[in-house]
């Protein structure tokens, strides 16, 4: 037989493939399967969202330029998209799992993510992105290793190590999503977590008993690599651990200049790598704490996250007091000097054997520029919600990724403002009109009276500047046009701004957004669509053949075969991609 016909199905399959990944690149996969469990990590039972039955979720661990396949299950009883924050997605919007870009995974059903990490290195998380639904869990660390022959600039560490942390509501996160259509604040979080655990008991007063938390076991005199990710709904955190140093070593894909800090500010949604040698004598375990920052502290003592760090010869318990936070309540000026000493190392390598400093921002002609302000909550249409540059955005029924393919109109105006409207707020679908391969600055202007943490999917971007005050173009003189950090989340301290430069060579709709959940919830985002007018598939991969449709494109759709896909096992699933990689090559080499 049949053999030509075999062979016909194979290059057919092969083909599937290739269209969206690189096959010569290894594959790592993974099977997530998101449901509701019982947890009770502040000492009262309550709904959190697990993926494989662990809260939280399983960390990603990947290197650069391996294809990821991600099968996502959604048990629960709303629809589900996870988004990788932080990943760029070249080429790729498809995976970026934001509703501006892509349809919802409705309850039981699944779908296969599928991404390359391509150019990549760093720490990144992933969480769900709708609903509200990071406030429960179903978050997890992402890590991409270098490849073999591109150096770290550090020796190998001794272990690897992801703590999230984050603050936490015993409210679920319906009754949190309610609070905020109905209106109201969330008000003070309830504690803070860390790995998803409450904190230790370092004074009975503060901490009820029989809390479980997280212990970080280690061994003396060795070197660990710390990924510490802020995945929170809205508190800036400040990360120390007694009687230790952390060396801050990398941030969201950028190695940094390595600097001992004794206590680092990270705000929502942001990641740093640290590297922990553990060089103390063990007298007792030591306290890892993640407090509340620019808050009045003596009312927000309980919302403390505190996990022990073991010496695997430790002569005991952790006692007395915590160690002491940046002493400057209500001063952010430390804070903003803190964040300024973070720089890119640019000669290490990056993803690639050359330096990460190789691209010269600074010498880059600007081609575009946007001042987007954000504003305390307003009413608009007697509803509550945040805005940037007064407009309150508003999610489209058909995401504008797939509204462009299908040349569906009306789902979206590419009119977002580059500098901010003066009259009333409204609510819009407005997005950014970005020009491929455009050199964008961006100027982040803060006037609400708490920090703002901003994320760009799709890119890294240089933070070039930040101060108080009013931006005015007379602000581009203190720029740091050498070696600013490059990364994807950045904070805007209250009355302050904060200047970022994009380089716009990834086509595709990128999502621009606040980090804190609930000014996010409320509106505080657009999109940057960049389009190459060229038509090619080598700036673009083509849509992916499991595309979801949604919104005007829902007659498209079809049923999921539900038997189908809880009938094959994983093994199967995993076996027939490995021999399709395997073959593919073959045949390609
Ligand atoms: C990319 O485009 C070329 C020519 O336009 C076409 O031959 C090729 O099949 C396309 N590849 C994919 C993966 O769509
Ligand atoms: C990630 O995988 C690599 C290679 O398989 C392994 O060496 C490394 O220890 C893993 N890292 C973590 C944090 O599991
Ligand atoms: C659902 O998962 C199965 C494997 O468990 C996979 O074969 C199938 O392609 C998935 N369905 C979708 C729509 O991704
Ligand atoms: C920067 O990276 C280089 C190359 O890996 C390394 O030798 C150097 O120690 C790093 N510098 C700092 C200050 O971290
Ligand atoms: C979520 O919270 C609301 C309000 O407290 C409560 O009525 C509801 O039962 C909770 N849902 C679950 C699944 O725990
Ligand atoms: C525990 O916390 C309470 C309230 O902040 C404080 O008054 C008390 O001194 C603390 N106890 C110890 C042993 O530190
Ligand atoms: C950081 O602190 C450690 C001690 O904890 C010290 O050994 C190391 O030399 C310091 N590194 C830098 C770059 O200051
Ligand atoms: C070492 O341990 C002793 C008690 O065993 C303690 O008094 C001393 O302060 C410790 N030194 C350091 C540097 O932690
Ligand atoms: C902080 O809170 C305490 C207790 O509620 C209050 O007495 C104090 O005045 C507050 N401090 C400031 C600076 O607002
Ligand atoms: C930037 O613009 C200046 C003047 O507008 C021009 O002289 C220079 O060549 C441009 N630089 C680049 C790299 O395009
Ligand atoms: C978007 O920008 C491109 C140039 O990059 C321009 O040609 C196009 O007219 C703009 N579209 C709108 C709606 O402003
Ligand atoms: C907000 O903007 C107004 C008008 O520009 C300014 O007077 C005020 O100081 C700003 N507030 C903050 C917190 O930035």
């Amino acid at each position: 037989m049949a053999l030509s016909k075999f062979l016909g199905l194979f290059l057919i399959h092969i083909a599937l493939l290739s269209s969206s990944c690189f096959a010569a690149d290894p594959f790592v996969f993974y099977d997530f399967e998101v449901s509701y469990i019982t947890a009770s990590p502040l000492g009262v039972p309550q709904q959190v969202i697990a993926i494989n039955n662990k809260f939280p979720g399983p960390t990603i661990n990947s290197t650069t330029n391996n294809n990821v396949v991600i099968n996502v299950r959604n048990k629960l009883d709303e629809s589900l998209l996870l988004h990788w924050s932080g990943i760029q997605q070249r080429r790729s919007s498809w995976q970026d799992g934001l509703p501006g870009t892509n349809c919802p995974i409705p309850p039981k059903w699944n779908w296969t993510y599928q991404f390359q990490v391509k150019d990549q290195i760093g720490s990144f998380f992933y969480f769900p992105s709708l609903h509200f639904q990071r406030a429960a869990g179903g978050f997890g660390g992402f890590i991409i290793n270098n490849r073999d022959i591109i150096p770290i600039p550090f020796g190998s560490p001794d272990g690897d190590i992801t703590i999230l942390i984050g603050d936490w509501y015993t409210r679920n996160h319906t009754a949190l999503r309610k609070a905020l259509d109905a209106g109201k604040d969330l008000g003070m979080p309830d504690g803070v977590l860390i790995n998803g655990k409450g904190p230790y008991q370092y004074n009975d007063t503060l901490v009820p008993d029989g809390i479980d938390y997280e212990t970080i076991d280690v061994h003396p005199g060795k070197t660990y690599r710390l990924r510490v990710h802020n995945v929170g709904i809205s508190t800036s955190l400040n990360f120390r651990i007694q009687s230790h140093n952390l060396l801050l070593a990398e941030t969201e894909g950028s190695y940094t200049v390595q600097q001992n800090y004794t206590s680092l500010d990270i705000h929502v949604g942001q990641s740093y790598s640290f590297l922990l040698t553990t060089d103390q004598n063990a007298s007792s375990d030591y306290y890892i704490v993640a407090s509340a920052r620019f808050v009045n502290e003596s009312q927000w003592k309980r919302v403390t996250g505190v996990a022990i760090l073991r010496y695997s010869n430790s002569k005991g318990k952790a006692a007395g007091p915590l160690p002491d936070p940046p002493q400057d309540e209500y001063d952010k000026t430390f804070s903003m000097n803190q964040a300024r000493s973070i720089r890119w190392n640019v000669s290490a390598s990056g993803a690639r054997p050359n330096p990460q400093g190789s691209f010269r921002y600074g010498s880059i002609n600007v081609t575009e520029i946007f001042v987007l302000k954000n504003k305390p909550p307003v009413t608009i249409d007697g509803k509550r919600r945040t805005t940037l540059s007064g407009i309150s955005f508003v999610n489209p029924a058909t995401p504008i990724r797939l509204a462009d393919q299908f040349k569906v109109k009306g789902v979206y105006k590419l009119d977002f403002p580059s500098r901010p409207l003066t009259g009333p707020p409204k609510m819009e679908t407005s997005v950014i009109n970005g020009t491929f391969r455009g050199f964008m600055e961006v100027i982040l202007q803060n006037n609400d009276t708490k920090v703002q943490t901003y994320h760009l999917s799709g890119y890294a971007f240089f933070v070039v500047g930040m101060d108080y005050g009013e931006w005015s173009e007379n602000s581009r003189g203190t720029y740091n046009k050498w070696d600013g950090i490059a990364r994807s989340t950045t904070q805007v301290y209250p009355g302050a701004w904060t200047a970022i430069l994009i380089s716009l060579d990834n086509v595709g709709v990128w999502n621009l957004r606040t980090e804190n959940l609930d000014s996010w919830y409320l509106g505080q985002e657009t999109y940057i669509r960049v389009v190459n007018p060229e038509v090619t598939n080598k700036t673009e991969l083509p849509m992916p053949d499991n595309v979801l449709y949604c919104g005007a494109l829902s007659k498209r759709q079809k049923p999921q075969d539900i038997s189908f896909a809880t009938s094959i096992t994983t093994s199967s699933w995993k076996l027939f991609l490995a021999v399709l990689m395997v073959a593919s090559a073959l045949l390609f080499h």
